[in-house]
């Protein structure tokens, strides 16, 4: 197990009807004009974004709203909402929506107290030293951005570049967790979730660090966990406890308690990143492609850690033979993910094959010539992962 110093100040506030308390925490954590940031209508039509203004006028709180963020959010509106917090004096941002309009949230509130361009955070050029407090309002169980300290941008007049910050600073003071908000989700951005929180776990599970027994056996709990509450929601979209496992389970698997005590992977994110910048994939969808792919690729790195998710996650039999075991375990997966309506090739989402050079170099353009830590691949293996999702 590595030292690590761990620090996740968010306050939750989770349950039915719990956007009512919006007005209590904005004041508790000192807002006294709050920029409401969303998406493309779905809180309007819900009427939640009226309930929450509602919450912070009454209690005695000043609102400006920007929406319009595009799912994969982009740097324009991010501009867009620093200039308008700033000419308008925001002192704190609520992000109300899936995670692209609290990553877009983050941004802006990185933004506005810095004189130069956000985007030298998001390139790596500078470190986040100061940010407007941020909450959220979740509506989407997946991102996991409600407890996160981090944020993904694509910059599309920048190569369509899409990265990421990493700071303590963008983790939200509070969130407000309903899982009642996620009733009216389509079944594909359900399934999309589910998705993205099974890899945030698996980003972390695949390590090399010895010594990680407790997480370990919370990362596959979480993982089987999310599989079961899934299918159930999947079938049932208003099961209650459902859809509020799942909402947790969420914030779990991405908060760090479940990584930071290792060293963490990340190339299934990194490989799909690349897909949602250039063809606009959801974020979920591009990873129930690239996640297996990769596992396969990757079984025999440490083939008992593979088996052992196969095991506890999709009931394979156990066996000595660990690399049939692997196989079977990410066939599994596959065909639950196939069940939940994801897409399982690079080929069901359109992307050409003639691309994937293309792709390979924009991984290595942003991330060096070796990339990943479980086992760290060149490029040629980085094609042969794209090949095999291909
Ligand atoms: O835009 P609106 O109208 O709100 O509609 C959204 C959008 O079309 C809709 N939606 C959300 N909640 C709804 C709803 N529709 C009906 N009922 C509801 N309750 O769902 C669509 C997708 O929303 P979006 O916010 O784009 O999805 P998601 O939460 O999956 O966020 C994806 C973004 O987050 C990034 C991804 O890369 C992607 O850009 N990530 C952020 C992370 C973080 N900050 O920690 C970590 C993740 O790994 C991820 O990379
Ligand atoms: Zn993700």
């Amino acid at each position: 197990m590595l030292d690590f110093s761990f620090y996740s100040p968010t306050y939750f506030a989770f349950g039915k009807n719990s956007e009512s308390r919006v007005g209590e925490l904005a004041q508790r954590f000192g807002a006294t004009k709050v920029l409401l940031h969303y998406g493309q209508g779905s809180v309007i039509r819900s009427g939640l974004l009226d309930r929450v203004e509602e919450s912070l006028q009454e209690a005695g709180i000043e609102t400006v709203r920007l929406g319009g963020v595009v799912p994969n959010p982009e740097a324009s509106k991010v501009y867009e909402g620093i200039e308008l917090s700033r000419r308008e004096g925001v002192d704190f941002i609520i992000g109300v929506g899936g995670g692209s309009a609290c990553d877009s949230a983050k941004a802006i509130a990185v933004g506005v107290p810095y004189d130069g361009d956000f985007w030298d955070f998001y390139k790596g050029e500078k470190k986040v030293e100061c940010a407007l407090p941020i909450a959220t309002v979740i509506t989407l169980a997946a991102t996991g951005t409600e407890g996160s300290n981090s944020s993904v941008i694509t910059h599309v007049e920048n190569n369509r570049s899409k990265w990421s910050i990493r700071s303590d600073l963008v983790r939200p003071v509070f969130s407000i967790l309903n899982p009642e908000l996620t009733f009216t989700l389509p079944p594909y951005q359900t399934a999309c979730g589910i998705t993205d929180m099974i890899a945030h776990i698996m980003e972390r599970y695949l390590t090399n660090t010895e010594g990680v027994e407790l997480t370990d056996s919370m990362c596959l709990a979480v993982m089987k966990t999310i599989v079961h509450q899934g299918a159930i929601a999947m079938k049932n979209p208003r099961d209650y406890y459902a859809r509020a496992n799942l909402m947790w389970a969420g914030t779990v698997a991405h908060n760090d308690s479940l990584g930071m005590d290792r060293e963490q992977d990340w190339s299934s994110h990194k490989l799909e990143h690349e897909l949602s910048a250039l063809y606009g994939v959801a974020h979920g969808a591009g990873l129930a492609v690239m996640m297996p792919a990769f596992m396969t690729y990757q079984i025999g790195h440490n083939p008992k850690r593979m088996a052992r998710f196969a095991s506890e996650v999709f009931d394979v039999e156990p066996s000595d033979d660990l690399t049939a075991m692997s196989e079977e375990g990410i066939s599994r997966f596959r065909t639950y993910l196939k069940s939940i309506g994801m897409p399982l090739t690079l080929r069901d989402m359109a992307v050409p094959e003639e691309d994937i050079p293309l792709l390979a170099s924009r991984i290595q353009m942003n991330n060096g010539d070796l990339f990943g830590f479980y086992r760290p691949l060149n490029r040629q293996q980085i094609e042969e992962v794209y090949r095999l999702a291909y």
